[in-house]
């Protein structure tokens, strides 16, 4: 994002706000993932493909993870009005791809592809509920690389249990969109806190690891 706090312009692009650099110090922390959590409206604006390209892994992520013993993340994608289609890039990378949904369609998907029914709340898809599913899987490292609202419910919702964030030193104005809508903070007393775990620049880019205030965890992995 930039130091204003924006993660793409009005018109939804992003592509690039930080540098290379930063983009591949991002394949380590996919690699390290059991599941690549994003939304439709994400894959809409960037045709991104959320995978991690292994030419684009250092040698140390490369020892941990050879090659030819390692399996992609599985890319969930929140899409409850079924706008994922078989035309995005995404579902012609290799991996496995599940699509959470309301209603399942007809189409004949790729068999890395799978349509997962949700429960619905107010019309959307019930994202405690859809954590809840992949925590019975034991799929327990959750990546998650969304745009502003789902990232913004997450935490509000208090479910997220750390934040990394790549600041490029650019500035994108007032009508770019923020890096969360966070409901119910009007007030400072009311604001989301943290504590910095961890600053580094990485290229012409920071990154800052955060962990929410108060929570005693132990980040678990060395920094890289
Ligand atoms: N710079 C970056 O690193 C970065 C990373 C990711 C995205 N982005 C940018 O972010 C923009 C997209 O942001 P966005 O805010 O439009 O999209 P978003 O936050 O990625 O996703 C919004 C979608 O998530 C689902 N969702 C959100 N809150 C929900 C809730 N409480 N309950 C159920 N479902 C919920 C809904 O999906 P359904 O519509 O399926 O119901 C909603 O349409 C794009 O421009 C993209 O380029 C930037």
């Amino acid at each position: 994002m930039s130091i204003d706090g924006k993660i793409a312009m009005k018109n939804g692009s992003s592509k690039w706000i930080t540098s290379e650099f930063a983009r591949q110090n991002v394949q380590k922390f996919r690699a390290r993932s059991s599941i690549i959590l994003s939304s439709s409206s994400t894959i809409l604006s960037d045709n991104s493909l959320l995978n991690v390209r292994d030419y684009e892994l250092d040698k140390k992520t490369l020892s941990i993870f050879p090659k030819k013993k390692f399996q992609q993340p599985i890319r969930v994608i929140i899409d409850s009005q079924n706008r994922i289609t078989p035309e995005h890039k995404i579902i012609h990378t290799k991996g496995k791809i599940w699509l959470m949904r309301l209603k399942l369609d007809k189409i004949s998907w790729p068999s890395n592809v799978q349509q997962i029914l949700m429960k619905e709340n107010n019309r959307k898809i019930d994202i405690i509920f859809a954590l809840k599913y992949l925590g019975r899987l034991k799929m327990n490292n959750i990546w998650v690389e969304a745009g502003s609202h789902l990232s913004g419910f997450l935490l509000h919702k208090k479910l997220v249990d750390e934040i990394i964030v790549y600041i490029a030193p650019k500035i994108l104005g007032h009508k770019a969109k923020p890096m969360c809508v966070v409901q119910n903070v009007v007030s400072l007393f009311q604001a989301l806190q943290f504590d910095f775990k961890n600053i580094r620049q990485i290229g012409p880019d920071i990154r800052i690891i955060l962990s929410p205030k108060n929570n005693n965890n132990e980040h678990n992995f060395k920094d890289s």
